[in-house]
């Protein structure tokens, strides 16, 4: 499904009679255990994907599927409380819709997390990981079909998609914080299983550092549509044939929890720098 500039148009409308005049400056996509940021947004005004025109309600588990405006950090916020994730069924447009709206709403920064698989056999399940560039070879663009110029260029530019000034910001709040942080490559896969060991590797060739089932098509709408972007991955489990027993959506929501504070207070840490 391709959406028109006034679909668009129409969800933003929707969304700006119910924020008055509120305009937010960072959108947030979290993904699993990072979620809860989202109740802590102060003077929040909650609304559920359901209720607005064109969205599309999320359904992957632990995922609330409302976005939630308001102050965080001092921050005027838009946070996706649940993404949508390829692998349930949406197209990519579906995916990345929230995107383009909230941009149209005011948002100038992208702020992305996910959970994903570890792919560096030097590194531990449990790490964070900043996303420095992706890897998107093997499924479409959410770019592709008629261009919407309102948003950005036919072939934009795709040397910097996360943006090295916001990079170094999240460097020095780790390092203040003295919270170790990868940095790497996320190579996105489709899910919704996980990747064989054999794909695994493929991925450690072409340069990944860590495999995920989301967020890269989010991002590419997100600087075509001239948003600065930063990504983290906290790595929560070694990839398939990294580690020895089956990987499980339990051991990832564990992970996700046990890192929790940790995670969240590196990610608010930065959003006051933004
Ligand atoms: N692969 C893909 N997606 C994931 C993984 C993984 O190992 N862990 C959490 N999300």
């Amino acid at each position: 499904m391709t959406f028109s500039y006034k679909q668009y148009q129409q969800s933003s409308a929707y969304i700006r009679e119910k924020i008055g005049s509120f305009i937010p400056k960072v959108a947030m996509v979290l993904g699993s255990g990072l979620g809860f940021l989202g109740d802590m947004v102060q003077d929040a005004v909650a609304i559920s994907y359901n209720e607005i025109p064109h969205f599309k309600a999320s359904t992957a588990p632990g995922h609330k599927g409302q976005l939630v405006f308001g102050t965080l950090e001092g921050q005027p916020v838009a946070v996706m409380q649940g993404r949508m994730h390829h692998y349930e069924g949406y197209s990519y447009d579906e995916v990345s819709y929230g995107v383009r709206v909230l941009r149209l709403l005011g948002c100038d920064t992208l702020v992305v997390t996910n959970a994903a698989g570890c792919a560096r056999r030097e590194w531990m399940a449990g790490d964070l990981m900043l996303i420095t560039d992706q890897i998107k070879l093997f499924s479409p663009s959410p770019l592709r079909g008629e261009n919407l110029c309102q948003f950005g260029p036919r072939f934009p530019d795709a040397s910097h998609l996360y943006t090295p000034r916001l990079q170094q910001v999240a460097r020095d709040v780790a390092a203040e914080q003295g919270t170790l942080l990868r940095e790497g490559v996320y190579f996105y896969c489709y899910g919704p299983q996980y990747e064989t060991p054999a794909e695994v590797r493929a991925a450690q060739l072409l340069g990944g550092d860590a495999v995920g089932m989301s967020t890269a098509p989010e991002v590419v709408v997100a600087a075509h549509c001239g948003m600065e972007v930063l990504g983290f991955t906290l790595l929560s489990n070694m990839a398939a044939g990294l580690q020895e027993h089956p990987l499980s959506e339990e051991e990832v929501l564990e992970a996700a929890a046990s890192a929790r504070d940790k995670f969240s207070e590196l990610v608010l840490g930065c959003l006051s720098r933004l």
